[in-house]
């Protein structure tokens, strides 16, 4: 019932694109700086019951449209390949919902595949003098017309091709033969071209030119809710780790992040990332060896933030509330605050408790990225601070001391980094 509400809402609105965009920015902040009250009326509700918005059919959301099948990833997220016999059984893996099982996977390093080819262009043994050819060449013979050889002369032809690659690589030679599934968490499976990513991976390349030829309908599942969510919203603030979630209208790349990681020197502490978002920076920060915290206020972000965390295997710790009733006893060797306290100038309540917290804070360094206080949505707030004064504000409350300007730009926008020091 509610989501039919919603649905014909919508489709109102999207007939309607001037009521639809004064709703936005209603939605947004004028009213809530008027009425606060109705503010947390308001975000109380859509706490609960954000996810109706999934509800909603909204044009813009047609998978492969928007998911290209053609791309690249990190040769690390490519490490299991489907058993042939389990291909060959079921050459629709779309119908099979346990296709990507972990009994139907096996270690593309173990594969006689790779083995052979270690063995020839690493240990330099001649290929008719390794015992894995023969077998190999009886069992492609067996399968024939499977992967991409069909037994006999094409798989000595096969590997006098893999002969030339090694000596002159060149990955748009490869750019087709790659083709893999996406399972139900996200993951990546090989099923044809192993000869391809085990010399790949002999070679010690980083990056593998992948064609998706499936996706497991949970999968599927998430990306549309992702896609519908963004729709909704109108833009993605953070670069999504997930390869096949590279939306190309994403607002931010990761400059903002390489920014900040050319100036830490350090390599583990804790690091608290305010207002997270999509937990895009706990991500990056993990990955460099930190123990990171994410506070994230939306529950409909941390919705997707847990879920993209749990895909890649991250262990950040998220917790879903307003920073002001965190109680932070330990200390922060790096705390994050983009784009985030700017929000908090807009209502003298919220002034008082950003001051307050800023007083309680234990931190080494903070990385903060203010607003640009010419933008319309700051005009009516109770204090605008432009950047200098933002950041002297900061160091004013905190047990910081000195700042420094990283970058006075980043992806085209008028929003510098600082990082704030003792
Ligand atoms: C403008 S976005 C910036 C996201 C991220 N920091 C970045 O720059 O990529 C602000 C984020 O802070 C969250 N947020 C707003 N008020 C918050 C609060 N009181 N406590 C925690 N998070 C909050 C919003 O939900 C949103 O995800």
């Amino acid at each position: 019932m509610m989501s039919k509400i919603l649905k014909s809402f919508w489709i109102i609105l999207d007939n309607l694109p001037r009521l639809k965009e004064s709703i936005y920015k209603f939605y947004a902040w004028r009213i809530f700086e008027i009425v606060p009250w109705f503010k947390k009326i308001i975000y109380k509700f859509y706490d609960k019951f954000w996810y109706l918005e999934l509800s909603i059919d909204s044009k813009n959301q047609d998978l492969s449209k928007n998911l290209p099948n053609e791309f690249t990833i990190d040769i690390k997220r490519l490490n299991y390949y489907i058993d042939y016999k389990i291909y060959l059984k079921n050459k629709n893996l779309n119908i099979d919902k346990n296709w990507d099982n972990s009994s139907n996977l096996n270690k593309i390093e173990e594969s006689n595949e790779f083995i052979l080819l270690k063995e020839h262009f690493l240990n330099k043994k001649k290929w008719k003098e390794i015992d894995l050819y023969h077998i190999l060449n009886d069992q492609l013979t067996q399968y024939k017309k499977i992967i991409e050889n069909s037994g006999g002369n094409q798989f000595v032809e096969l590997l006098n091709s893999l002969d030339k690659l090694y000596q002159n690589f060149n990955l748009e030679k490869i750019k087709t033969k790659i083709k893999v599934g996406i399972g139900s968490r996200g993951e990546f499976i090989l099923i044809e071209g192993i000869f391809y990513v085990s010399l790949l991976r002999i070679l010690d390349e980083n990056i593998i030119p992948i064609v998706v030829i499936v996706r497991h309908p949970q999968w599927i599942k998430f990306c549309n809710e992702f896609l519908k969510f963004q729709a909704i919203h109108g833009e993605v603030y953070q670069p999504l780790i997930h390869p096949d979630l590279n939306l190309k209208t994403a607002y931010y790349s990761d400059e903002r992040f390489k920014t900040i990681k050319d100036s830490v020197k350090i390599k583990t502490g804790n690091v608290l990332d305010i207002g997270a978002n999509l937990g895009f920076f706990c991500h990056s920060f993990e990955d460099l060896g930190f123990n990171c915290y994410a506070v994230e206020v939306r529950s409909s972000n941390v919705y997707f933030m847990k879920k993209l965390r749990d895909i890649e295997g991250k262990k950040f710790k998220i917790m879903n509330k307003s920073i002001f009733d965190l109680k932070i006893e330990k200390e922060f060797e790096i705390v994050i605050a983009l784009n985030i306290f700017h929000h908090f100038l807009r209502e003298k309540k919220l002034y008082t408790e950003l001051i307050e917290f800023l007083k309680k804070l234990k931190m080494k360094t903070m990385f903060f990225q203010p607003h640009n206080p010419d933008e319309k949505i700051m005009q009516n707030s109770y204090v605008n601070y432009n950047n200098r004064e933002f950041v002297d504000f900061i160091i004013r409350f905190s047990c910081l001391n000195k700042a420094i300007l990283l970058n006075e730009k980043v992806d085209s926008r008028n929003r510098p980094i600082y990082k704030l020091i003792k």
